[in-house]
């Protein structure tokens, strides 16, 4: 195959081909692929045929990928990529946009319209600006360096240009998502100087009055708070208004990390969970989550514009500067940058506010079902009651397996269904995550025949 058009129609034929296998063989194939490794092949001397690399995905790719895009793949918390947003993504690789700098195409433009579009759908105030990113981790890495940016300013240190030997700063934070502890690491805090900060009991949200004794009795002369809303698998919401009131008084900074969990907005309105959110210095959202949009699509936003762009900013002169608007290369980390924008627009404007919110009610009502259903089960104990999408479980004690990590593994043997581990006040358990928009009320029936047939 050389680099030439002729193949155009043969590869649109094979793209229709493997995309209506694909969907074919997700009620049928195992949800969890048991084939993980490509067997080693010699790199190509010469061009290949468009058939010869269609047989390896046929043979190598197609049968062996797991069923994530599916309706009962319940890992992690993982979105499917939905009709519109899967076709806004073939013409994202279509037009191949850079959206580094403005000034030559108008994709840049669609990208502050979804960004716009997300603060009205979330009912946040238009003070807040941001930029996509590859995901809810590259957002909260953001987070954490324009918080380093923002206790430099504090300090009379510009930390982009001089950096943070001289910074005096702590960060608090209560159940920080794992990829928020990694940012902390990537920013230059290191992972393990957060000063931890009590947990409720029985939750994973912050006791908010422990947070009030660790900022009164810090003598940092910056500081920076991680909240969450949700945490990933308690769905527990930290109390965001009385946090952003101590934020206030401590001149400390705060970060929500809202990947899913902003989501519940959507259901529960600005007043619900997540109140107070609107109050954030900056906010990590996940599109590649709950609004079902391929990866990698995440979301940074903050009300901090001209930090955001201090933090980011680069200049070498063979980089044209872009015109009205700020260039996006100079608002995050990477310059050249995908257009993964597009498929979030386009879910926004083919969705609409009512069709995205009657998704995340399925998927929260789905989870409910699966959660009474463990509930009265005498094989499961139902750790913690399900509010949201996540339903945390165990084996009881009549269970014939008796941890959760066997249990777990006789699942996900089944093919039918796939959770993953967590840990729930010390406890191993299992996580079952439902933000797929594919998945049905059949899709918990047939999971829980999963779960009564390995008690058998
Ligand atoms: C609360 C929260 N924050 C951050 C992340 C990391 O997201 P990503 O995998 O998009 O980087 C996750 C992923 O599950 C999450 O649930």
């Amino acid at each position: 195959m050389q680099f030439n058009d002729e193949n155009r129609q043969q590869i649109f034929a094979s793209l229709q081909y493997f995309f209506e296998k694909f969907h074919q063989q997700l009620d049928t194939s195992a949800v969890a692929s048991k084939q993980t490794q490509l067997p080693d092949m010699p790199l190509s001397a010469h061009p290949r045929t468009l058939s010869a690399l269609n047989k390896i995905i046929e043979e190598q790719l197609s049968e062996h990928v797991s069923g994530s895009n599916g309706p009962r793949y319940w890992g992690f918390v993982t979105g499917g990529a939905n009709p519109i947003a899967t076709y806004a993504d073939w013409l994202v690789t279509t037009y191949n946009q850079n959206l580094s700098k403005g000034g030559d195409s108008i994709a840049s433009s669609f990208e502050r319209q979804a960004i716009n579009w997300l603060l009205e759908l979330f009912s946040l105030p238009a003070q807040f600006s941001g930029l996509f990113t590859t995901g809810a981790t590259s957002a909260n890495l953001l987070g954490a360096l324009v918080a380093r940016q923002f206790a430099g300013s504090q300090q009379g240190i510009d930390i982009a240009k001089q950096g943070m030997f001289a910074l005096d700063v702590q960060v608090f934070s209560a159940c920080p998502h794992a990829s928020m502890i990694k940012s902390l690491g990537l920013a230059g805090f290191g992972q393990n100087t957060w000063q931890p900060v009590a947990c409720l009991a029985d939750s994973e949200a912050m006791d908010v009055e422990a947070l009030r004794e660790a900022l009164l009795n810090s003598n940092a002369k910056s500081k920076i708070v991680l909240a969450s809303a949700a945490t990933v698998t308690g769905t527990d919401y930290d109390d965001l208004m009385r946090i952003s009131e101590l934020c206030k008084t401590h001149n400390a900074w705060l970060h929500v990390d809202a990947a899913f969990g902003v989501f519940e907005r959507l259901v529960s309105g600005p007043n619900g969970k997540t109140k107070g959110l609107e109050r954030a210095d900056s906010i990590t959202l996940d599109c590649h989550k709950w609004l079902n949009v391929p990866y990698d699509c995440g979301v940074f936003l903050t009300r901090h514009h001209a930090l955001l762009k201090q933090t980011c900013h680069v200049g070498a002169p063979y980089l044209v500067q872009g015109e009205e608007f700020d260039d996006y290369m100079s608002l995050g980390i990477e310059n050249s940058r995908r257009f993964r924008a597009f498929p979030a627009w386009c879910t926004l404007f083919a969705y609409g506010k009512s069709g995205i919110r009657e998704a995340i009610e399925s998927n929260i009502a789905q989870a409910k079902a699966l959660a009474k259903w463990l509930d009265s089960s005498p094989y499961y104990t139902l750790l913690k009651p399900c509010e949201l999408n996540v339903v945390v479980f165990a084996p009881s004690v009549k269970h014939p397996l008796s941890s959760s990590s066997e249990c777990l593994r006789a699942i996900n043997n089944s093919g039918e269904v796939f959770v993953t581990p967590g840990l729930w006040q010390g406890q191993a358990t299992m996580r079952a995550a439902f933000s797929n928009w594919t998945t049905q009320m059949k899709d918990v029936e047939r999971s829980v025949t999963v779960l009564e047939d390995i008690c058998k």
